[in-house]
C-alpha cells in the first residue's frame, strides 16, 4: 500500500494548495484514504496531519475505509422519499446486513444514501454504480443485489 501511495503522490511538489488533488490521487489509486496516506501528505506539504484530515472529512467524496467493488446509492431526495425510498433503503440494509454508510464484509458492496440523482420520474430510485433501478418496491432489494453482484 505504501508503494501505491508513493506512486499516487509522486507528481506533486508539496504545495499547500495540493492537499485536495493529493487526496484525490491517493483515493483513485487505492480506493480510499488510509491513515498512512494522510500522514504522508502532511509530511510532504509540511502541515499537521489534523489539517489534512480536516480537509478530507469536509468533503463527502473521500472515504476512510476500504470500499465495496460496487456502490449502491439509494436516493432519498423528496420524490423518492415520498414514494417509499426509505423502505427500499431498509430492505437493502436488511438484505445486506449492514447500515447505510457501510460496506459488506465480502467487500462486494458499499451502501450510501444520496439526494436526487436526477431521475425523479422513476422514483424511488437506486443506482448501482451507473446502473439505474427505478420504481422499486422493498421486495425487489434482493433482485437488485443479485443483478448487481460483481461476481456474476
Ligand atoms: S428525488 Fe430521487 S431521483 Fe430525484
Amino acid at each position: 500500500m505504501q508503494e501505491q501511495t508513493s506512486k499516487a503522490l509522486s507528481g506533486f511538489e508539496g504545495k499547500t494548495n495540493e492537499v485536495i488533488p493529493m487526496l484525490q490521487a491517493v483515493q483513485n489509486e487505492i480506493g480510499y484514504l488510509p491513515e498512512e496516506a494522510i500522514r504522508d501528505i502532511a509530511d510532504i506539504i509540511g502541515i499537521p496531519e489534523s489539517k489534512v484530515y480536516g480537509t478530507a472529512t469536509f468533503y463527502s467524496q473521500f472515504y476512510f475505509s476500504p470500499r465495496g467493488e460496487r456502490t449502491i446509492k439509494v436516493c432519498l431526495g423528496t420524490a423518492c422519499h415520498v414514494r417509499g425510498g426509505m423502505q427500499v433503503m431498509e430492505a437493502l440494509e436488511r438484505e445486506m446486513g449492514i447500515n447505510a454508510g457501510e460496506t459488506t464484509q465480502d467487500f462486494k458492496f458499499s451502501l450510501e444514501r444520496v439526494n436526487c440523482v436526477g431521475s425523479c420520474a422513476l422514483a424511488p430510485v437506486v443506482m448501482v454504480d451507473d446502473d439505474v433501478f427505478g420504481r422499486l418496491v422493498p421486495k425487489q432489494a434482493k433482485e437488485v443485489l443479485e443483478k448487481s453482484d460483481p461476481e456474476v
